[in-house]
């Protein structure tokens, strides 16, 4: 299916076109094409154009659904959302990620939701966040795994950049007619066709996020919660789980979790019998399996704003409504988060770690960048304080908003960790406070 040509400089990459059952070439110089910012080139697997060496296990699964690809098997357009989001699949056609391409964003140029385009058009006042750096939800999304992944949340799904193609797709009839043509002449004319840098459709970067299995949107639970409720055990670690998204929401100014944009797995208390092989007779030796409960934080593409919301709308965060914002932050995640947040150079590192996810992209702007930044900063500022004080969640998304800005060092001068940042805090009041 694939042959890897290697020379002392340059690695050429051939492989079978599943679909039309031509060969799909990827040849790279490496001494003298390093690759490009802004394109996350193969640089690894003879089928992938994905390379996670820290991260062998996900390596695996991306290559699993590049193989699957290959094979000609199709991701499932997600009917809902506002964008291009991919259910895709391995070869035994079990859904492993969610991939959402860059330029099927809501502000991408190949959305495949006319609708909501037209919607986009028509209203933006309602469609369009100002807050938000356009066409970046790929990165917002891997951001927000990166940072639950250092803080030690574990409610986001693994999520990172990718790149994969499919006819599935949303391509422009430019790239199309150019992957048809391509394909003609390197069957026609493999001598000239086979100088072509790739054949078949472009992979598209977007972000890929681990499918969990067995959730449901926590609208649904959360409206059974309230006729049913759960057993104590369970309802605290329900509490705990849901300071988790708190935390993780409020650090990257998420701006659209509603409750459709988390979910929750939760496995009432069952009976069963101790052994298979158990008759009716001995119903007494049943065994109860306690509730399960999970979380996972999905769909954070609309995060890492450069500035606060201060014209429209406020995009508030639903779960504020909610009874458990009201219960005070426990000493759990105080115990979790206090001794990281407060030390300035883990927050460095995970500034560090942010910039160079963020940095790949082709419209990266640093002075945007340090906007961004600012905004987290200053909401790790008031979480810090919150937390000290165990405050709610609720008294949290009360706080005055701040942003934090580096200072401008001068040389030879030591300053005080609170002297490097530039306190400003925004004057407008967004018109609707609600949505
Ligand atoms: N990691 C995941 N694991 C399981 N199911 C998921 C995952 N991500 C998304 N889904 C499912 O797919 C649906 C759509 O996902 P998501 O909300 O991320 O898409 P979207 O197109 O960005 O929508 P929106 O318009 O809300 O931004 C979700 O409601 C959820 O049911
Ligand atoms: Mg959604």
């Amino acid at each position: 299916m694939m042959t890897e040509v290697r020379s002392t400089d340059s690695v050429t990459i051939i492989e079978k076109d599943s679909v039309n059952g031509s060969e799909c070439s990827t040849h790279r110089n490496s001494k003298h094409e390093a690759p490009k910012v802004g394109e996350y080139e193969a640089i690894s697997g003879p089928i992938g154009y994905n390379s996670f060496p820290n991260d062998p296990d996900f390596a695996a699964l991306v290559r699993d659904v590049e193989v699957a690809l290959d094979s000609g098997l199709k991701p499932q357009l997600s009917p809902k959302g506002t964008s291009g989001c991919y259910f895709v699949k391995d070869k035994n056609q079990k859904i492993i990620a969610v991939f959402k391409p860059k330029d099927e964003e809501p502000y991408g140029k190949l959305n495949p939701k006319w609708t909501k385009w037209m919607h986009k058009l028509c209203c933006p006042c309602c469609f369009g966040r100002s807050c938000l750096v356009p066409n970046q939800g790929y990165l917002s999304e891997a951001g927000a795994s990166l940072v639950d992944e250092k803080l030690g949340l574990g409610v986001v799904p693994k999520t990172k950049v990718v790149r994969l193609a499919s006819e599935t797709f949303n391509y422009s009839a430019i790239d199309r007619a150019k992957a048809r043509t391509k394909r003609n002449i390197y069957n026609r004319v493999p001598i000239v066709g086979k100088h072509f840098n790739r054949i078949g459709l472009p992979p598209k970067t977007g972000s890929f996020q681990l499918f969990v299995n067995g959730f449901k949107d926590a609208d649904y639970w959360l409206r059974r919660f309230d006729n049913e409720a759960l057993p104590e055990s369970t309802a605290k670690k329900f509490q705990l789980l849901f300071e988790r998204v708190v935390v993780l929401d409020y650090i990257i100014r998420n701006t659209d979790r509603g409750n459709d944009n988390w979910l929750i797995k939760y496995e009432p208390a069952s009976t069963k019998p101790l052994s298979p092989n158990q008759n009716d007779e001995d119903e007494e030796w049943s065994v109860v399996d306690n509730p399960e409960i999970a979380v996972a934080a999905i769909d954070n593409g609309l995060a890492f704003p450069y500035k606060h919301p201060d014209e429209w709308r406020a995009y508030p965060y639903h779960w504020a409504w909610l009874p458990q914002a009201k219960v005070p932050f426990s000493k759990e995640i105080q115990d979790l988060l206090l001794h990281n947040l407060e030390d300035s150079n883990f927050v460095q590192d995970l500034c560090d770690d942010i910039l160079e996810l963020f940095s790949h992209d082709k419209g990266f702007d640093r002075p945007t960048f340090e906007k961004q930044i600012a905004v987290m900063r200053g909401q790790i500022h008031n979480l810090i304080e919150a937390l000290k004080k165990q405050m709610s969640p609720v008294d949290l998304v009360k706080m005055p908003v701040l942003t934090l800005h580096r200072r401008r060092h001068t040389i030879g001068r030591t300053r005080a960790d609170s002297d490097n940042f530039m306190r400003s805090e925004p004057r407008r009041t967004p018109f609707f406070s609600w949505c």
